[in-house]
């Protein structure tokens, strides 16, 4: 199993490309489901979570080929309503090809995705979604059991889950009338599922607010579509930069789609300068400690937590991190103390104590974005070897992060044990 080898300490110079976004890609790649036509990606991310949904869409008989950062996803070839297990719990967000397979098929059998690291997650707001839309569903040996036709309603969701507003938007595009969707999430990703939808022929309106207005129509054709920039990978550079000091500028970024991230680190003492798609920080000499919450967007995104409490180990003063969005979303506390962090955690709350310098240590990697917080640590830390173990997770969510990083200064490779 490869590991990440990190000697810290060393500031970080230069310019980084920011690819298109995961988070985006894999909805987009489920919305293929709803054309009766070639849809092509570009500005597709290279990433296990990637090939994850591709082995599950060709398994239902799609025909995908995926060359360099450019996708072609054809359904008219495809035969199957079921997401099999195996497939589904690798990966939750396996969950999104339910709407648009009841749309397809006005059937679908999809495996529950079950527990993961950061928490239960449970699926309870897109099944109520589409029970609005007029869906019969059942739980079946694990598997969610959905039919029926669709008709367009009004439906105001609990808590703006982004996985339920994606799966359910997509779904009403071919459902019979209007769907009103209120209290929606309103991440970018959801914008550009939006966009490419309606390049499609879908008829949506709203997306990005909390409130999304679909107009069903009969079919959709094949469109094209560039993935939106990956704003958690522009953020993980830098909070990155911030941590190990240096100038970094970060290409083909969109900052309008980091405003909270970017005041954060603003406060925290970085010169941040927006030029366009480039976004540069100036480290300071030390951090300063800030205090912040998770929040759906457009407040600082729980994908960025984990980072930024690396960042705010070694910065100068008392930082306090709630989590609101997940339980269980602070699996890189023990791994940031054995590097010499002095974190306290209380409920939902990290009181984070800056210490002067961190030291190196072996770590294991728990979840994709704890692992990108354990590479900032490593980063960061003025003394020793950081060796992370596990790195599989960085895998799924940061293409070859340790060349990007080692083309800014840093002293990191990836060794085979
Ligand atoms: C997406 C992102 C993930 C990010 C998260 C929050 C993708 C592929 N993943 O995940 O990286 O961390 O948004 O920004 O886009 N919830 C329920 N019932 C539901 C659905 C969600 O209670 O039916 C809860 C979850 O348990 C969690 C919270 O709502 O506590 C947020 O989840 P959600 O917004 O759905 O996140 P995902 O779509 O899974």
């Amino acid at each position: 199993m490869d590991k990440i080898l990190i000697r810290g300490g060393k500031p970080l110079h230069g310019s980084v490309q920011v690819r298109g976004a995961k988070n985006a890609a894999l909805p987009l790649m489920a919305a293929a489901i709803l054309a009766e036509g070639p849809c092509t990606l570009h500005n597709v991310p290279c990433l296990h979570d990637i090939f994850s949904m591709d082995k599950l869409l060709t398994s239902m008989g799609m025909s995908v080929e995926f060359t360099g950062r450019y996708m072609t996803l054809d359904a008219s070839s495809m035969n199957s309503y079921t997401a099999s297990y195996d497939l589904v719990r690798k990966m939750r967000a396996s969950f999104f090809v339910l709407g648009p397979l009841l749309a397809k098929f006005k059937k679908a059998r999809v495996s529950l995705p079950g527990g993961c690291a950061i928490g239960t997650r449970p699926v309870d707001i897109h099944l109520k979604g589409l029970e609005a839309l007029g869906a019969k569903i059942c739980i079946e040996e694990g598997y969610v059991v959905a039919d029926g036709e669709l008709t367009g309603a009004d439906f105001a969701m609990d808590f703006p889950s982004v996985g339920a507003t994606e799966n359910v938007m997509m779904a009403a595009c071919r459902a019979k009338g209007v769907t009103r969707l209120s209290n929606v999430a309103r991440e970018p990703e959801i914008a550009d599922l939006a966009r490419f939808l309606n390049a499609m022929g879908a008829r949506i309106s709203g997306a990005g607010t909390d409130l999304i207005t679909i107009v069903g129509v009969d079919s959709l054709s094949g469109a094209e579509h560039v993935v939106v920039a990956d704003r958690i990978e522009a953020g993980t550079f830098l909070i990155a930069t911030m941590a190990a000091g240096g100038d970094v500028t970060v290409l083909n970024a969109n900052a309008d789609h980091l405003p909270t991230c970017i005041a954060k680190l603003r406060e925290a003492g970085g010169e941040i300068e927006v030029h366009g798609a480039r976004i540069r920080v100036r480290a300071p000499e030390r951090p300063k400690a800030v205090d912040l919450t998770t929040q759906p967007y457009p407040g600082f995104a729980t994908d960025l937590q984990a980072q930024i409490m690396a960042m705010l180990t070694v910065a100068d003063g008392v930082s306090v991190i709630r989590e609101t969005v997940f339980e269980n979303r602070f699996m890189q506390v023990a791994e940031l103390v054995r590097m010499g962090a002095q974190i306290d955690l209380d409920g939902n709350s990290a009181i984070v104590r800056g210490v002067p310098a961190l030291s190196g240590a072996p770590v294991m990697a728990s979840d994709l974005r704890a692992s990108a917080a354990l590479i900032i640590a490593g980063l960061a830390a003025k003394k020793g070897e950081t060796a992370i173990a596990r790195v599989y997770h960085i895998d799924r969510g940061y293409e070859r992060i340790e060349e990007r990083l080692a083309s800014l200064g840093a002293d990191i490779e990836r060794v085979n044990d």
